[in-house]
């Protein structure tokens, strides 16, 4: 045998082709595409979609509490559940909490995950802390070490960083190749806003809305933007709400930033309606920022289809819907008190496949692009991932696109004890899910082994151009921006 398996009759597509041909792997790697081969052990797709696994770049597992509960899910439920929606890399968070060394922060959560990420995965690091004394040195080390995105956040208390700290951090993401992800929202408007409500006892769930309007994130957004175009730092925008933040987005690539940006499942398929239940039921829509609109949601969809928005992430943040989770301030609390975020990474993949191919929205290449190509190559992971070439590892999906399901908790690998998309409807689903070779789920069934995932070593992020407008600006004068080492 020359392969350890092939995968036969594969209708395959990659971010910008589509091809039919046989597929072999060899030691978790796609070493041939068509012609002859042969194998002890063999899959036949039946001419159905083989797709690249999915990359969910925005999951928060086992996560150090900043604000409100505990992540119910740790780096095993987490992948498992990741997995069984067709998921095979996963970028979770490390943080930074203040007053911590940033390298005992990674080497934290390189404990939690090896041994029992069950997919590959490379971190995020939060930033929270820039002035600890041994900052400079450690983040160039852990950044030398293959972590090369960083995330910052404009709003909650714990770990906001004002404009001088965020300017701090994306001179050092230039010097060392890093890309700067960033929450936006205005936090002195939610601030100011939510004591109004509260004031006026507006404390239910439904208000989590009015307390972060769209101009909080826009506003964030603008002044990301402004610090991304000064220092040309590829920066990411992430969980974009808002058609007014996508506005903003564009004027800042028309000169010349690279600034990517995401949107998650949830604002493109909840309605903001999941917010306004009797009792504390809304909690269960809770996330930051919020659900927003129809037309908000539109606009979202229109920046799918043409291309504004780069990635489709879940931003997958479980909370139980009791004492540990959402509630973790008591039950009967204003809004301002529990916690923010929705369970979404076994989801993401079939309700992204059913609201936007299922319904023409966008062909199978956007798709993977979207759910898989871009990120692998805006986080330093391509080559290896989000592609079907000889070389890449054999991260697969094997889509059954007649597949009917009611969402329905008790089926989900999550230790969520309840999904927001209950009764929803998917049409496709992936039947079966590879991860370097290996066959990791079948269906709902998880089939694969704790620890077998692997860290990645991410590359150094690109800018899309030499100099931004604002550079040009200020070379005219000879000054250089350059960091000092
Ligand atoms: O509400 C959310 N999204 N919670 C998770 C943390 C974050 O802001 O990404
Ligand atoms: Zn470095
Ligand atoms: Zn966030
Ligand atoms: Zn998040």
């Amino acid at each position: 045998h020359d392969m350890d398996l092939v995968i036969r009759n594969a209708h395959c597509a990659t971010a910008c082709m589509t091809f039919d041909c046989d597929i072999g792997v060899k030691d978790g790697v796609i070493r041939q595409l068509g012609g002859k081969m042969s194998s002890p052990d063999e899959i036949d797709a039946n001419g159905r979609w083989v797709l690249p696994g999915g990359i969910d770049s925005h999951v928060h597992f086992d996560q150090r509490k900043t604000h409100g509960g505990q992540n119910a899910d740790d780096f095993y439920t987490g992948t498992v559940s990741a997995a069984c929606g067709g998921t095979t890399t996963v970028i979770p968070f490390a943080a930074q909490h203040r007053t911590q060394s940033v390298k005992w922060a990674i080497e934290e959560y390189h404990a939690r995950a090896t041994g029992n990420a069950v997919i590959d995965y490379n971190f995020h690091l939060i930033l929270s802390d820039p002035a600890h004394p041994d900052f400079t040195e450690e983040l160039s080390e852990v950044c030398d070490a293959g972590i090369k995105s960083l995330k910052v956040f404009t709003t909650y208390p714990a770990i906001r960083l004002d404009d001088d700290a965020l300017l701090d951090i994306f001179n050092k993401a230039k010097l060392h190749g890093c890309l700067v992800m960033v929450h936006c929202e205005n936090s002195g408007i939610i601030d100011f806003v939510t004591q109004r409500l509260l004031d006026q006892d507006m404390t239910a769930p439904k208000y989590h809305l009015a307390s972060r309007p769209a101009i909080a994130e826009a506003e964030a957004v603008m002044r990301i933007c402004a610090i991304a175009e000064l220092f040309n730092v590829p920066t990411m925008i992430v969980h974009v709400s808002s058609g007014r933040s996508l506005k903003i987005i564009d004027m800042a690539r028309d000169n010349g930033a690279t600034i990517f940006a995401e949107t998650c499942t949830q604002y493109l398929t909840l309605p903001q309606s999941l917010l306004d239940q009797p009792d504390q039921e809304g909690a269960k829509g809770i996330c930051s920022p919020p659900l927003r609109s129809a037309a908000e949601s539109e606009a979202l969809w229109q920046a799918v289809c043409d291309g504004t928005l780069d990635v489709v992430s879940s931003d997958h943040s479980p909370y139980r819907f009791d004492e540990t989770g959402k509630f973790a301030h008591g039950r009967d609390v204003p809004f301002t008190r529990i916690s923010n975020g929705l369970p979404g990474v076994e989801l993401r993949m079939p309700l992204f496949f059913t609201h936007a191919v299922q319904t023409g929205r966008i062909d199978i290449n956007r798709f993977v692009a979207l759910t898989s190509a871009n990120a692998a190559e805006i986080y330093g992971l391509s080559g290896r991932k989000g592609t079907i070439a000889v070389g890449a590892d054999a991260d697969l999906c094997i889509w059954d696109d007649d597949y009917r399901w009611t969402i329905n908790n008790d089926r989900m690998h999550h230790n969520v004890d309840f999904t927001p998309y209950e009764g929803m409807e998917v049409t496709a689903w992936p039947a079966v899910t590879l991860s370097r070779g290996r066959v990791v789920a079948r269906y709902h069934d998880f089939t694969g082994t704790r620890g077998d995932g692997q860290f990645l070593v991410a590359d150094a992020a690109l800018t899309r151009h030499e100099m931004t407008a604002t550079q040009k600006e200020l070379n005219a004068f000879g000054l250089r921006l350059s960091p000092r080492q």
